[in-house]
């Protein structure tokens, strides 16, 4: 398996964004993970498609944008058009998950869903095969720099399973407290990618953290 690390630009200083994007690039991040926030969903407001069009024009990465927003679907399209790869939507607020999913595909994005914490990994069963990307959240949603929930990691390997079931070579991904002491096990639980915001953005050497989070996963039995 591939390890894909994706640096959260929430974490990033705004006032210079360019820079800070381009010092993910050199470090070799693969995907750079933008959060959308909407104070209604999650107890936070962030930013909408007129950041991911500056974030497409900064890096030829791919864009993985995480819709914490209540009916997701009102920004599918200028979502896409200011250049978003991946549109991730939660199952907490997506009532009709394959039509939400099968659009965003139609748009030439790829689909991927997101579970809170406190939601099983069974929820997702019926979509399992209609998946791009499937998000494991290892915080509660909202904010960066929280803790690792540990029950993430049994959630990790459902996932991984369910996937496997499926026939479905998704990405498995993981958000919310990954850093050094914690990436390893989701790796071994199966995960393959991995959003860090704090963890690189907080490091005494952003540039290096890239590197050091990637090798934990590729160095590791
Ligand atoms: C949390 C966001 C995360 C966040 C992760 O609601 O979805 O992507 O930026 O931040 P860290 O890595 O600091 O936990
Ligand atoms: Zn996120």
């Amino acid at each position: 398996m591939t390890v894909r690390i994706a640096p959260s630009i929430l974490s990033a200083d705004f006032a210079r964004l360019g820079d800070d994007i381009a010092m993910c690039v050199e470090a070799g991040a693969d995907w750079i993970h933008v959060d959308v926030m909407d104070g209604c969903f999650v107890p936070n407001l962030t930013f909408g498609a007129k950041v991911i069009e500056t974030v497409r024009r900064l890096t030829t990465l791919p864009v993985d944008v995480h819709l914490m927003v209540v009916e997701p679907e009102k920004y599918f399209d200028s979502f896409v058009k200011a250049g978003a790869d991946l549109l991730t939507i939660h199952q907490e607020v997506s009532p009709h998950l394959h039509r939400q999913l099968t659009r965003i595909r139609e748009l030439g994005a790829k689909a991927g869903v997101s579970i809170n914490p406190s939601t099983p990994v069974h929820t997702l069963t019926d979509v399992a095969g209609d998946l791009d990307l499937l998000l494991i959240m290892s915080v509660n949603p909202g904010f960066g720099g929280q803790r690792f929930i540990p029950g993430a990691l049994e959630k990790i390997r459902q996932a991984r399973a369910l996937l496997n079931a499926a026939g479905n070579s998704a990405a498995l991904e993981v958000d919310g407290g990954v850093a050094r002491d914690t990436i390893t096990s989701c790796w071994r639980a199966g995960a393959d990618t991995f959003v860090a915001g704090n963890a690189i953005f907080a490091a005494a050497d952003p540039r290096a953290e890239v590197g050091a989070l990637r090798r934990l996963c590729s160095e590791a039995a």
